[in-house]
């Protein structure tokens, strides 16, 4: 044997040694830290490819396809446990529906668990660092860009919504005809929300819509699948190479850049007039209140998208599953009507909707039933202890350690005979009677990444449903199937919302 061969045949059996070494150490601590604790091990799901777990993926894959996963998702919880152990990108990853995991993860040890080793690069080049794909310092600060707004909003952009939802009244058949309530829905938000981010709506509801609205959200929506590919190609992303995708995302950045140089000339002539507000204007708008903290255009481009990305459809998806639920229930139609009823024609303020109670369990309960996020992952960031979940009779605490995966899903949590009781599967508003759930009613997640539009969406959905009934003395459904999954952001309704409308 040569001299090379010899210094190779040494480097070699040097580095096979030194990384056997480093995991036999790393076992040590591991069993240590899990005897310390007195953790036990997670049931483990059977793979058929047990190293990457891409037999999961695709079966994930195809279930999403299929429109069957949360049914199949509930099946897996079913078998293998409340907390169980899959392999995900070759990694561990723990799938829980535990409350007291989903608080741990998410309130008490929540500087364990991040999203950025998950989620960074992958929105690129839509947008690079925003508040949903960063965490630490970065996130802090993206938080604090929107927080201010956020917190005033719900009480103060009802006049636009009230403007949006008159448009939408005009779309509405009166004579009984069947309308599907859902796209008519997505329009409406997507008017509001977009008024409300970029301080200039996407008009969609009009009878001829603005081209450049158009454009937009048909160019974003184009951007969003494609997104879904290259997250799939992962680090062969580079081979995604779509000129429509490419060509959507520069038109998405057209928009927004138009409307981010008028929030910046708007700042410009506020500072020029000592800082005081245009009066005529009670509108809270996002840009607007985001560049009094940055003038940086790239980060303002890519901080407004972070947040239009999940305001896209969520609140329609809601508004159209209540409405799914009522048409299907006319007891539940008519006690609500009564309550909408008696409130007359006092202003429909934000905390008049709220005193509306068995308003407030409607909203709540197409919350719990049909979720609008499901799967939620977290990257285990420093080694970890969850309460429960290990062991043969699995409520042993389970140690999770730095770089594996976390996944907690919302709707199997919502779906929880143990917690809801054996009518789980009935959408029943009278559940809520008393009821103050903590961890195990979380549509909008928990502990400091909270969903920020919690308040608003809960507002505005209050909103239409009350305006809906104001206008509306019958809902009856015109839709032979059951609620059915299908998927974009979140799952949504694949049949749409067909009903028939009678006019007060
Ligand atoms: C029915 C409507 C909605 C539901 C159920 C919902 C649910 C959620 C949930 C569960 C999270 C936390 C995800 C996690 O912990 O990984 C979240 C985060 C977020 N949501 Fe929503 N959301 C809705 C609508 C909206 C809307 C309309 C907006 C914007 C206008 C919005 C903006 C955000 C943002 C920016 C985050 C990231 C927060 C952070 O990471 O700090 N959401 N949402």
């Amino acid at each position: 044997m040569g001299l090379i061969s010899q210094v190779i045949a040494l480097g070699a059996t040097a580095l096979i040694l030194y990384v056997a070494i480093t995991k036999l150490i790393d076992k040590r601590s591991y069993e240590r830290k899990k005897q310390q604790h007195g953790c036990g091990e997670a049931v483990k799901y059977p793979h058929s490819e047990p190293f990457i777990g891409i037999d999961l993926l695709v079966k994930d894959a195809k279930e999403h396809t299929a429109c069957i996963y949360l049914e199949e998702i509930q099946h897996q919880y079913a078998i293998y446990g409340k907390t169980h152990e899959v392999v995900f990108l070759g990694k561990r990853m723990i799938r829980t529906m535990e409350p007291k995991n989903i608080q741990a993860v998410l309130g008490l040890n929540a500087k364990d668990y991040g999203l950025q080793p998950l989620r960074e690069g992958l929105a690129e080049p839509l947008f690079g660092h925003g508040i949903n794909t960063t965490d630490g310092e970065y996130w802090q600060y993206s938080r604090s860009l929107i927080k201010p707004t956020f917190s005033r909003v719900e009480i103060c952009n009802l006049a636009s919504l009230e403007f949006h939802f008159k448009r939408l009244l005009e779309l509405l058949p009166k004579d009984g005809a069947t309308v599907d309530l859902q796209p008519l829905f997505s329009r409406l938000f997507l008017d509001t929300s977009t008024e409300f981010l970029f301080g200039k709506s996407a008009d969609t509801l009009l009878p001829l819509p603005a081209e450049e609205g158009e454009l937009f959200i048909k160019s974003f929506d184009y951007v969003m699948e494609g997104l879904g590919n290259r997250v799939r190609l992962g680090r062969l992303k580079f081979l995604y190479r779509d000129p429509l995708w490419f060509e959507s995302v520069r038109i998405v950045h057209a928009f927004v850049e138009k409307h981010i140089d008028v929030a910046l000339e708007g700042e410009k002539q506020r500072k020029m007039n000592g800082g005081t507000e245009d009066e005529k204007d009670h509108r809270y708008i996002l840009l607007n209140e985001m560049v009094k903290q940055t003038q940086d255009k790239l980060d303002l481009r890519s901080q407004i998208l972070a947040v239009f990305m999940p305001s896209r459809d969520t609140t329609a998806f809601l508004v159209a599953n209540i409405f799914h639920a009522l048409a299907r229930n006319s007891t539940i139609w008519t006690r609500l009507r009564k309550e909408v009823m008696a409130v007359g024609s006092q202003p429909l303020t934000f905390e008049l909707l709220k005193s509306i109670k068995y308003l407030q369990w409607v909203i709540n309960e197409a919350h719990r039933m049909y979720s609008i996020s499901d799967n939620n992952p977290r990257c285990v960031l420093a080694d970890s202890i969850l309460p429960t979940g290990g062991g043969p009779d699995e409520k042993s605490p389970l140690l999770v350690r730095k770089g594996e995966y976390i996944n907690f899903n919302i709707y199997c949590l919502h779906q929880d005979e143990d917690i809801w009781g054996p009518d789980v599967a009935v959408f029943r508003p009278e559940r809520w009677e008393g009821l103050k759930p903590f961890w195990s009613f979380i549509p909008f997640g928990g502990g400091p990444r909270t969903c920020p539009a919690q308040q608003l969406v809960n507002t505005e959905a209050a909103y239409v449903t009350v305006r809906m009934m104001q206008e509306f003395a019958k809902v009856e459904s015109r839709d032979e199937y059951p609620w059915t999954e299908q998927w974009r952001i979140g799952p949504h309704s694949k049949y749409g919302c067909k009903v028939s409308l009678t006019p007060a």
